[in-house]
């Protein structure tokens, strides 16, 4: 590896930016196992006070559900209307009967402010509100009944709205979702992924094949970290896993939007709380597992038994895993559904196994053995090892699911990118300049092995780490950046509510722990544009500049206060800047990932 002379540290402070701290949000209790940290995601559906609530789509026809067979398939108290409601609120009493007369729902949230006439308004209790603070809001807006706990019956009773009362709300909300929108994922064929990295990438390689095999008029969707995606139409995601309420309109609305095959993100977090209640996939992938989300749960153990829920009767039908992990072979010896297995590395005991990888700065390409014998030559459209991983796992799960596996690495083959992950921005500079999500150990790790083995020259990266986030990793990941980069930008990320220098601070302690003859040079600048241009300036053709961390992300949010922000718009203005842009193309672009 290529470095330049020895331990340098640069330090560069940023203008001071105290300012308050984020608000608490009301309407819709965040998760009720503690205090939890919303997943990492785009920053567009972080919420300014209370102002930008995402609308997720609804269906447009819903069957009323009768409350008392709610009441039933909730095992729940019904406690009927204390009075003929009277409201002046926008949505005004329900009308909705169901089809024997009586209340009845169409549709159900967890958020106050999301209540639309006749939804049953889940009103849960959270680590600082109770969703019974918001039942006036609700009733407000046009609730049909409030289901909730012991706790909040009272109040909820106040409103004169029909009350369902269970000990654990949150535990019956998906299967009402379920029961309210009439399982409206059942007929598609629904392929989820978890993992600790790689779940947003394999889900646009697995949405790639299956848009490429969809019969006409057949839709997909997509739903993850990014984005979720009906047919054509694209919404930005607050989370990875959206709550059991909306993911289950979202299935309602992609059927009838025709959608007949789903690719879509499964986060721990999600099978914890209950987000995925109701929902059996027909495939469950899983990728791998590393230190992540330690703020969430207790220890590994606790994050891998959350991430095997998945394998499971109650969840999946079949599964798919990658045995080169050493928690994935564990997981062969303790899933409850039927397994196909996949080893990016080759391993002779795997249903699926690459050989012959041959790694470009475009992708890679290697061929796929599978089980009675097929081969398939394969092209990961992406850059990295651990994208033939990524593009292996998503041949084999579409092949499980019955598709042709030389056509879906095909379909494969076209994606075109994904957003965000190993990104290249191309200004016609002679240096490969990539933007991506990197923001744990691992992934810092991965990613800076993979551009290695693709740059001749030296590799110039740029990261930060979350504020009120998982403060654990800060210091792998500042020591990561250090040992494998020859220049180390340490910066701010989305520092939150926290210090951007107390985060910097972990992050150099990890740097200055990596012995000096094996780290490159380390810079420390807070502000994330200057930290670009810093790493931009020191690129020479066959260089690599890696800005990691925020990936597809559009803001970045100090102190509570979001300013847009793109890694990629920077790092293109950074280079265009240095002057270093040119009509000569970059390495690389003339290969044809296609
Ligand atoms: N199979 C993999 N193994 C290790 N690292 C990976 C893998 N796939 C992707 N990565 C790295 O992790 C980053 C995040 O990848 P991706 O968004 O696909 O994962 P994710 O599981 O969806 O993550 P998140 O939970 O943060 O949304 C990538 O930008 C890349 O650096
Ligand atoms: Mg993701």
């Amino acid at each position: 590896m290529t470095r330049t002379s020895g331990a340098h540290v640069k330090i560069i402070t940023g203008e001071d930016r105290k300012g308050p701290s984020g608000a608490a949000t009301p309407g819709g209790p965040e998760g009720s196992r503690r205090d939890t940290p919303a997943e990492p995601g785009t920053l567009t559906a972080v919420r300014h006070g209370d102002k930008t609530q995402p609308a997720l789509p609804r269906p447009q026809h819903v069957r009323p559900v009768p409350l008392a067979e709610l009441a039933r398939a909730a095992d729940a108290d019904l406690t009927a209307a204390a009075s003929p409601r009277t409201t002046d609120g926008p949505g005004g009493p329900s009308e909705e009967g169901g089809e024997a007369g009586g209340p009845a729902a169409t549709g159900i949230t967890h958020d106050s402010r999301a209540v639309r006439p006749g939804d049953i308004y889940a009103a849960l209790p959270g680590a600082r509100f109770h969703g019974a603070d918001f039942v006036a809001q609700a009733a407000f807006l046009g609730a049909a009944a409030v289901l909730t706990d012991p706790a909040g019956t009272e109040r909820a009773a106040a409103t004169g709205l029909p009350v369902l009362t269970v000990p654990d709300p949150r535990a019956v909300m998906g299967q009402l979702a379920v029961t309210v929108y009439g399982d409206p994922g059942a007929a598609m064929l629904r392929i989820g992924i978890t993992g600790t990295s790689g779940k947003t990438t394999t889900a646009y390689l697995v949405d790639g094949a299956l848009r490429a095999a969809a019969p006409d008029g057949g839709q997909t969707g997509l739903i993850g970290t990014v984005e979720t995606r009906i047919g054509d139409e694209r919404i930005k995601s607050e989370r990875t896993t959206p709550e059991a309420t909306d993911l289950q309109a979202l299935f309602a609305v992609m059927r009838e939007h025709k959608v007949t095959s789903l690719a879509m993100e499964v986060s721990s977090h999600a099978l914890v709380l209950g987000r995925v209640d109701g929902c059996v996939f027909d495939i469950a992938v899983y990728t791998n597992l590393s230190p992540e989300h330690l703020d969430f749960h207790p220890d590994m153990e606790d994050y891998f038994r959350a991430k095997a829920q998945l394998f499971t009767p109650a969840r999946s039908r079949t599964g798919v895993v990658n045995i080169d992990d050493q928690w994935g072979q564990r997981l062969v010896r303790e899933a409850q559904v039927p397994l196909t297995t996949y080893s990016a590395e080759g391993h002779p005991d795997a249903d699926w196994r690459a050989s012959g990888v041959e790694a470009g700065p475009m992708g890679s390409t290697f061929t796929a053995h599978g089980p009675d014998g097929v081969v398939v030559r394969a092209q990961a459209p992406l850059p990295g090892e651990f994208n033939v991983a990524n593009t292996l796992a998503a041949i084999a799960a579409l092949a499980t699911a019955g598709a042709d596996p030389q056509q879906a690495a095909d379909g494969i083959a076209r994606v075109p990118g994904v957003p965000g992950r190993l990104e290249r921005v191309d200004a016609g500079q002679p240096y490969l300049a990539v933007v991506d999500y990197a923001h744990k150990p691992d992934a810092v790790e991965s990613v800076l092995h993979a551009v290695r083995k693709i740059t001749d020259g030296r590799v110039h990266a740029v990261l930060g780490c979350g504020g009120d986030r998982d403060p654990h990793k800060r210091t792998a990941m500042g020591a990561a950046l250090a040992r494998l980069s020859d220049t180390a930008v340490l910066t701010s990320d989305n520092p939150r509510s926290e210090d951007p220098l107390a985060i910097l601070a972990a992050m150099l302690t990890g740097a200055s722990q990596v012995p000096s003859h094996d780290r490159g040079t380390v810079l420390v600048e807070e502000d994330r544009a200057a930290a670009i241009a810093a790493a931009v300036a020191r690129a020479e053709p066959g260089d690599t500049v890696v800005v990691a961390g925020k990936g597809h992300e559009q803001g970045q949010d100090i102190a509570g206060v979001i300013r847009n922000f793109d890694d990629r718009t920077e790092l293109r203005a950074a280079i265009e800047r240095a002057g270093h842009a040119s009509a000569t193309p970059s390495p690389g672009t003339d290969q044809d990932t296609a």
